[in-house]
């Protein structure tokens, strides 16, 4: 298979158009087969639920090369659970994980040209989503669906890599107590687009939001979970209703137990508990981990002792444990792989 050529040292996380994608449709209260097309652009009706009513919902995992030259993912079956999840609780027609995992394995090696090779930093994200293709007025649900599956090859999200970044403590909310911060609802991300742009603008990387009810505990950013470690190596991380129920995290608080013997914890964690950490990340299929290196809480900053030039040394070792299992140096617990090629 040859390679596209492409400087795959130098992307960023942007979207290219690559060759295949898969496309099911939901009509008549059934799924249809799903194909492969090269199109990829849609034709939707003006009305339909998605463009008046953000009825959508997506997933995001990646596809690696690893060291021994065979083309993975990562536990596929874990988005496809959550992809139910979401839909259910946007009242989509559920696209079934099995099927889920099959349609990503098919798209990816449609497109197994733009699979960054080893070593190169880059990796092929995977995009499938569910939005209502047909048409509503009234408020409820479509009756028509569409499920598709794209994948482009990215680099870091934050432009410098694996530096550590530096966020800033929100006013904006991101999710209600009880509303869809749990799952990965479209409408998630537009309501969050004001408040990044803000945080740029300001020359922050991340906005952290805090809980909506009373402002006092941690929940995450616009596309990541966080994880922390005390002074004494105990990697902690928010527990909260109102949070993505991250992959990344819930792997990587295993690889911190299982794999590094160290002490773990999800927990309510405070405001005021930040000043007392040895380090953080931000973590996420498109974060991997990114450390953070202060804090700013309207206008005091809170630095944390890992420093502004590289990860600290649990973030560091968690990061080379769990991108060695995705990459294939390290061997992973069992299901967590899954083969393409
Ligand atoms: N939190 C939010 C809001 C996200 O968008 C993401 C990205 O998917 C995550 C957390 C991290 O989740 P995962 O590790 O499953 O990619
Ligand atoms: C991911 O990490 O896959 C995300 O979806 C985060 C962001 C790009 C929305």
């Amino acid at each position: 298979m040859e390679k596209k050529n492409i400087d795959w040292g130098n992307l960023g996380f942007t979207y290219m158009r690559t060759d295949q994608r898969f496309v099911a449709n939901w009509k008549d209260g059934v799924w249809d087969d799903g194909a492969m097309t090269a199109d990829a652009d849609l034709v939707i009706n003006e009305c339909a639920g998605v463009l008046q009513y953000s009825q959508s919902c997506f997933e995001g995992l990646k596809a690696y090369t690893t060291e021994d030259g065979r083309i993975v993912t990562f536990r596929p079956d874990l988005n496809g659970q959550r992809m139910e999840d979401s839909c259910r609780r946007l009242e989509m027609p559920v696209y079934p994980k099995e099927k889920f995992v099959e349609a990503v394995i098919r798209t990816v090696k449609a497109n197994e040209s733009y699979v960054p090779p080893y070593g190169s930093g880059a990796t092929l994200y995977i995009r499938p989503f569910m939005y209502a293709s047909g048409p509503v007025i009234g408020v409820k649900p479509a009756d028509e669906f569409q499920f598709r599956i794209f994948t482009t090859p990215v680099g870091p999200y934050f432009k410098g890599g694996v530096k550590p970044i530096t966020i800033r403590i929100s006013d904006f909310d991101r999710a209600a107590p009880n509303g869809t911060g749990h799952i990965k609802a479209g409408l998630n991300y537009a309501m969050s687009l004001y408040a990044i742009v803000d945080a740029h603008k300001q020359g922050f990387d991340e906005n952290m939001y805090l809980d909506a009810a009373t402002h006092t505990k941690v929940e995450e950013t616009g596309g990541a979970n966080f994880i922390f470690v005390t002074g004494d190596n105990k990697v902690v991380t928010p527990k909260s209703g109102s949070i993505l129920p991250s992959i990344t995290r819930r792997s990587l608080m295993y690889v911190a137990k299982e794999y590094l013997g160290l002490e773990t914890e999800e927990r309510e964690i405070y405001k005021e508990e930040l000043k007392d950490f040895a380090e953080c990340g931000l973590c996420g299929t498109a974060a991997v981990i990114s450390p953070v290196g202060k804090i700013v809480d309207h206008g005091t900053e809170i630095c944390l002792p890992a420093g502004m030039t590289d990860m600290g040394p649990v973030t560091r070792k968690l990061y080379d444990t769990l991108t060695g299992i995705q990459m294939g140096r390290i061997e992973a617990p069992a299901g967590w792989i899954q083969e393409i090629r």
